[in-house]
């Protein structure tokens, strides 16, 4: 049994299965295969409905101000694709459905520099990794680079060509990043011959076109073995030792309101716990507080981090426009992760307006990391992350856009996160870690104190990749995997 259908779980599902086993997925998503009443599966970033977020009633935007407005509105309550679980010190946004992050992410698809890999994941062989592991990825995650002569003179990147002037002036090295959209579609829609999608805005609660989620790619070619069935709606609340052998997974039935229409429970072989880096720890430090599975090691539930997310927009000047027209899908970034500690994603503002602004997701070298813990009294699990550790993060972005202000001339937008707010320094995309491998589990991803389960999603990756992660999520499943499968089956 797979808990969760994102990329870990997307990974093992179809080695498993290509390896001749029956594979269960159980998510507590929807199954996102199915037209609203607009004729279209997902909904618009710039339009929220129902579809956009999971068991809100008020949307909760990353980008929630525009002019110092607020943009949230009312929605009905609804198992939406978007998660904006609210911890303590930072609101974690997260994908919901069969595809997991890869529903709503950007699809940047980054190989983390092979410098930068001993920090990432200390104890696995980087030569394997980038001989083997990475190229698999990619492969199977249909990662590719924008055509560079197109990007010179498609409209809907302008923003990133004034993100590259101004990196560059600045003498900041700009970098394009692989992608997981379907360039020929985005040069078709720019063209005009192709139904706009990632120039409609589709990204934050879905894209009905371009995007290859893993819907398209690994969950696609994993169906197709005949061997995996996926259960959308049902929730994991329980993994036990059975009495036969084996575990006992208990899971609840949800309604698209996310009431509990139902209990039930399977018996499986092995689980693997593939449910994110949030919905993994939570999972685990209450199994282990509940005795359920109470011999899991201290570690379950430490070594969390944010990957150092941070936003921020500048003002530009009326004669730097960013463009009406943006793509969705962001294609570069400024890397200043060797003097600075931060790689800043160039990301679009799909407002349909111009804003004269540009647009920041920095990646930094955050030190602090958090521990999720369960509080049996209230019934849930914490996470005590401080809103204030996001400072060394700022001060890493702060190397890149100072310098380009001063150099423009230019000053920081204050009016995206809030009134006079410059940072949005309380969230991430990127929540990692929580069971870290070699420590929480084995070199592998096998569960300590027990045989038979394993943790095969960002959990295992203690807290930053120093780039997007999703590349390496599914790096590692495939080296994990691998070795589960020649050794464990
Ligand atoms: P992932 O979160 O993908 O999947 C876990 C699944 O388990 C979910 O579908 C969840 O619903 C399900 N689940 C959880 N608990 C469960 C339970 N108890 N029972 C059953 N199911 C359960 N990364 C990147 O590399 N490039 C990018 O451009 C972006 N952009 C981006 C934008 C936004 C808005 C977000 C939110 C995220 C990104 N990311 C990204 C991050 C990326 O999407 C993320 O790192 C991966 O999806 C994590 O993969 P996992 O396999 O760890 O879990």
């Amino acid at each position: 049994m797979v808990i969760g259908t994102g990329y870990g779980g997307s990974v093992a599902a179809l080695r498993l299965a290509e390896a001749g086993v029956d594979v269960h997925m159980v998510e507590m998503g929807m199954a996102w295969d199915t037209p609203g009443p607009d004729g279209k599966i997902f909904a618009n970033t710039t339009t929220p409905d129902a579809r956009s977020y999971w068991l809100r009633t008020r949307t909760k935007q990353p980008l929630s101000n525009f002019l110092g407005f607020p943009l949230d509105k009312d929605v009905p309550r609804h198992t939406g694709i978007l998660d904006a679980e609210e911890f303590g010190g930072i609101t974690v946004y997260q994908g919901r459905g069969v595809g997991g992050g890869s529903l709503v992410n950007g699809g940047m698809a980054v190989t983390p520099r092979r410098e930068n890999f001993a920090a990432v994941l200390p104890t696995v062989d980087a030569g394997e990794m980038y001989g083997t592991y990475y190229p698999r990825a990619n492969a199977g995650l249909g990662a590719a680079t924008v055509d560079p002569e197109w990007f010179e003179t498609a409209d809907c990147y302008q923003y990133a060509r004034v993100g590259r002037r101004h990196a560059r002036r600045s003498g900041f090295p700009f970098v394009f990043v692989p992608d997981v959209y379907d360039w020929d579609y985005m040069k078709r829609e720019q063209a005009g011959t192709a139904t706009r999608s990632a120039l409609a805005g589709e990204i934050l609660y879905g894209n009905n076109h371009g995007k290859k989620s893993l819907q398209q790619t690994y969950l696609a070619r994993a169906k197709a073995t005949g061997r995996v069935t996926i259960t959308p709606l049902h929730r994991v609340t329980s993994v036990a030792p059975a009495a036969g052998g084996g575990y006992t997974v208990t899971m609840d039935r949800l309604s698209t309101s996310g009431d509990t229409v139902a209990t039930k429970e399977l018996t499986a072989d092995k689980v693997f716990f593939a449910a994110g880096s949030v919905g993994t720890s939570k999972l685990l430090v209450k199994l282990r507080a509940n005795g359920a599975l109470s011999r899991l090691d201290g570690e379950v539930g430490a070594g969390w981090g944010d990957n150092g997310n941070v936003m921020c927009g500048r003002a530009n000047h009326l004669w730097d426009p960013t463009g009406a027209l943006q793509s969705a899908i962001p294609t570069a970034g400024i890397d200043n992760w060797a003097q600075g500690g931060a790689f800043a994603e160039v990301a679009p503002l799909p407002t349909g307006i111009e804003t004269y602004a540009s647009f920041y997701l920095s990646i930094t070298k955050n030190p602090h990391r958090a521990r999720f813990t369960w509080n049996a009294a209230a019934g849930r699990a914490e996470l005590n992350w401080r809103t204030a550790w996001k400072q060394p993060s700022i001060d890493a972005a702060k190397t890149i856009f100072d310098k380009i202000n001063a150099k423009e001339g230019t000053i920081y937008r204050t009016d995206l996160f809030g009134a006079y707010k410059i940072w949005g320094d309380h969230l991430t995309y990127h929540p990692l870690g929580g069971a870290v491998l070699g420590r929480a589990t084995d070199n592998y991803g096998r569960l300590k104190g027990y045989t038979g389960l394993y943790v095969i999603d960002g959990a295992l990756i203690p807290g930053n990749t120093s780039v997007n992660p999703f590349v390496t999520i599914t790096a590692l499943a495939e080296r994990n995997i691998e070795k589960i499968i020649d050794t464990d089956l």
